[in-house]
């Protein structure tokens, strides 16, 4: 039997932005970096092309994808904006913040999965951002990972889980932000609610807007805000090992325990050493350990510890700890979304 060949990893020259652009026209999925994680992309006008990204990443159909786009000429063509969409779009774009709009009819209903609503995202990324000129269509892309694993953050880590499912990955280097968007649905615009805490913190939103953003939590929702907002699934970005989060971990708890468990701390913990401790950042910056989380967990993922404990983001800014602590809490979710 013929394999399927792996994916060939692009350097972002001038002749393979043309070259991934055409393929884009062709219907063809091209990984692509992003600030916040690698997406997948197919061109967001055309149903197959995104179906064929549901295929790839072995995606419920019910889960909606993300439209990226170059200009706001092109949010028009997409979404039905109002005033508050606009006045963030302006304050916060190119950036890591998606808008759920109202969605027009040119958007198929296989990348808005069958809802009236399109998320929206202009991303900053210089390679994404000539990619997309060049390219002339505004590009659906989820992250670029099977559906349920961790995110990923360079084009190494897209292969590793792709590899086979796709032909073309721009390289872009590390995402220098490293979690997922702020989502916000906007379609109400006196009544926002954010659906996904990320590195535009909530109090931002509700600084530029003059209203007050409701959280929308995992674990509190209702059968009808999960399909409004599909992706707050509660397990969402699961290393292979069990994970338990910790408010806050002493020295003393770790050196009970057998060498087989690996620990995780935002900042290098001062009394410990060894191969089963981590940290996110030497200086316990918020910043860096966003950066760094998802590379991170799919290291440790990749040496057969038994369980990993991670100690909560705390200090500043206050937003990017809430958002960490959101994909620790997915990432401790139990399959039957019961924590562990
Ligand atoms: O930073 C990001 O947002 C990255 C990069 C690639 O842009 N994308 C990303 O997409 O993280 P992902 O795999 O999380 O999927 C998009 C999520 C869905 O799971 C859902 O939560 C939300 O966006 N979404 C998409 N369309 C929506 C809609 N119409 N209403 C509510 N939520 C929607
Ligand atoms: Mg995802």
């Amino acid at each position: 039997m013929t394999q399927r060949p792996t994916a060939r990893i692009y350097r972002g020259t001038p002749g393979n932005l043309a070259r991934l652009a055409r393929a884009l026209r062709r219907g063809e999925l091209v990984a692509v970096p992003t600030e916040t994680v690698y997406g997948l992309a197919a061109n967001a006008l055309d149903a197959r092309a995104c179906r064929r990204i549901f295929v790839a990443k072995g995606r419920p159909a019910t889960d909606p994808l993300i439209v990226h786009i170059h200009s706001l000429a092109q949010l028009s063509e997409v979404a039905v904006p109002n005033a508050a969409a606009l006045r963030l779009a302006r304050q916060f774009w190119p950036g890591p913040l998606t808008l759920v709009l109202p969605k027009k009819a040119t958007v198929p209903d296989t990348v808005t999965a069958g809802l009236p609503s399109v998320a929206v995202r202009m991303p900053s990324h210089a390679l994404l951002r000539r990619l997309l000129k060049l390219c002339g269509r505004p590009l659906a892309a989820p992250s670029a990972n099977h559906f349920g694993s961790v995110s990923p953050t360079t084009a190494e880590h897209v292969r590793d889980g792709l590899s086979r499912k796709i032909r073309h990955i721009l390289e872009g280097g590390a995402s220098s932000i490293g979690i997922e968007s702020t989502i916000v649905d906007l379609r109400d615009p006196r009544r926002p609610r954010l659906l996904r805490p990320g590195a535009i913190a909530r109090a931002d939103l509700e600084r530029a807007l003059c209203v007050r953003v409701r959280s929308m939590r995992p674990g509190h929702l209702s059968r009808d805000h999960a399909q409004i907002a599909p992706g707050l699934l509660q397990r969402h970005y699961s290393p292979k090992t069990p994970v338990t989060l910790h408010r806050k971990i002493s020295p003393a708890a770790v050196q009970r325990r057998p060498l087989s468990e690996a620990w995780l701390f935002v900042a290098q913990p001062r009394q410990l050493k060894g191969d089963n401790i981590f940290w996110l950042d030497p200086h316990g910056k918020l910043q860096g350990a966003a950066r760094n989380l998802f590379r991170l967990l799919r290291e440790i993922d990749a040496n057969a510890f038994d369980r990993i404990h991670i100690e909560r983001a705390t200090g500043e800014p206050k937003g990017l700890a809430v958002a960490i602590n959101d994909r620790l809490r997915r990432a401790a979710a139990a399959p039957s979304g019961q924590s562990r």
